[in-house]
């Protein structure tokens, strides 16, 4: 599947020399190696056939080109190592990949806010990390709009990699063995404020996936890629008004407008009037409050936090659907569980309140209509996500 993919994505000449690598990779194999040593000096498993590098230059089918020049081999390499390194955070405990797991789409099932620093809970969700190199900005809210900047909002925040400073993280990373020279190969300098960001961005630039079934059929006419069921899905989607904001252009996708709308997520969670209300007095003893009054249970106003636009309240940006099917729990708090459960949402009309964008209304859609929906999100799966998990844990992790 991969080896396809290469075929049709990677020009000639990358692909010859991914061959002859794929051909040394396997002849190692043999001599029973399990590792190959790059011209770079990263190791790499033998059965590793994915180049991150050669990904950014020729994106999967479906994908736009991605913007400025493309990473050195040796950064996205460093930048892989960091992203897994949980030496990153204060007490050695938490690397950007425990709450951007690889095997769970860049992003954590198991719960809707991931859990960072001590125990602490962080108040969202944690976006998926697929295809992140395409937004001009990041966040929920939009506030930061650097790949290489955004990395010192966890490795800093109290909640998260808990670090006091950034000099406290470049001084460490410069003081561990193993990163010796690692930093002078890729950016001619030791580690700095500028560089540890730009490594982490490299890798996370090259984390890109189409290609998908849907892709087969909508850019490349093959009728065969999907189902009836998520052609019908597709029309569904458009003709319901999901296209105006997860966006789909006549010869690339990426299922965003990259703007904020309100859904009513934020609204339902912060200040939809409640009957009852438990309090928790000591754990596993609750009461059980009768209140008229709405009871707030998020302080989450969205976009609103940074524009301080009253008419921003409860915006969040809009996501990319691509590898949606991967990246559950949905919406910025992953309150909705599941892709049924986000069609059924939008069914309903999104929560309705004052602020809810006009596009969000109920919509008339059978069981049917709404199974169709969810095979096509199921059909926007990218073909090399197998590779990208495979090539995420092909270097050793940065325990000590
Ligand atoms: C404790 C869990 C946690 C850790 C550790 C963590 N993140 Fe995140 N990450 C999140 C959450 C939650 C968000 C969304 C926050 C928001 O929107 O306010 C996020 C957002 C992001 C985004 C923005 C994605 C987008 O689509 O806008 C990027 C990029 C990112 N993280 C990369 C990293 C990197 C790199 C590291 C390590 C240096 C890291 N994260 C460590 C939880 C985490
Ligand atoms: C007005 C713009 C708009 C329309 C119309 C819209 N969406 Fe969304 N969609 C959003 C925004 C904004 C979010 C994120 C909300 C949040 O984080 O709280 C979202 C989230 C989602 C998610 C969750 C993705 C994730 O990673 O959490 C899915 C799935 C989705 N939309 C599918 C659809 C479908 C299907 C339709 C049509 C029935 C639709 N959307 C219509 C703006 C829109």
């Amino acid at each position: 599947m991969i080896r396809t993919m290469l075929k049709t994505v990677i020009p000639k000449s990358v692909r010859v020399a991914t061959r002859v690598v794929s051909a040394v990779a396997i002849a190692l194999a043999c001599a029973s190696a399990h590792t190959v040593e790059a011209e770079d000096g990263a190791t790499r498993r033998s059965d590793d056939r994915i180049d991150l590098w050669a990904l950014t230059a020729a994106p999967p089918l479906g994908l736009p080109a991605v913007d400025g020049p493309s990473p050195a081999r040796a950064a996205i390499d460093l930048g892989r190592r960091l992203f897994f390194d949980r030496r990153l955070s204060f007490n050695g405990t938490l690397s950007c990949a425990m709450c951007h797991v690889p095997e769970q789409g860049f992003t954590q099932h198991d719960v809707a806010t991931p859990v960072g620093f001590g125990g602490a809970s962080v108040r969202r969700n944690a976006p998926s990390l697929y295809n992140v190199a395409y937004r001009p900005r990041l966040f929920h809210d939009g506030r930061e709009g650097s790949l290489a900047l955004q990395v010192w909002s966890p490795l800093l925040a109290a909640n998260e990699m808990a670090n006091p400073s950034i000099g406290y993280v470049v001084e460490r990373i410069a003081s561990l063995p193993d990163y010796a020279g690692t930093f002078e190969r890729a950016f001619g300098a030791p580690p700095d404020v500028v560089n540890v960001g730009s490594a982490i961005a490299a890798y996370e630039r090259a984390l890109l996936s189409g290609d998908s079934p849907f892709d087969r059929w909508y850019f490349a006419g093959d009728a065969a890629a999907v189902t009836a069921s998520a052609r019908r899905g597709f029309e569904l989607f458009v003709s319901s008004g999901c296209a105006a904001c997860h966006r789909v252009g006549p010869e690339r996708a990426l299922f965003t407008d990259d703007g904020y709308h309100d859904t009513g997520i934020g609204y339902d969670r912060a200040l939809r009037p409640q009957s009852v209300s438990r309090v928790q007095l000591a754990p596993g003893v609750t009461v059980v409050l009768a209140s008229a009054a709405p009871v707030p249970t998020s302080s989450d106003v969205g976009r609103y936090e940074i524009t301080q636009d009253p008419a921003d309240r409860w915006r969040y940006r809009t996501p990319s659907l691509r590898n949606v099917a991967l990246t559950a729990p949905y919406m910025h708090d992953g309150s909705l569980a599941t892709l049924a459960d986000v069609v059924d949402f939008y069914a309903r009309g999104g929560v309705a309140h004052d602020g809810l964008d006009p596009l969000i209304r109920p919509l008339k859609l059978t069981s049917r209509d709404e199974a169709d929906l969810v095979a096509f999100l199921e059909s926007l799966t990218g073909s090399n996500v197998a590779a990208l998990t495979a090539d995420a844990r092909s270097v050793p992790i940065g325990d000590p």
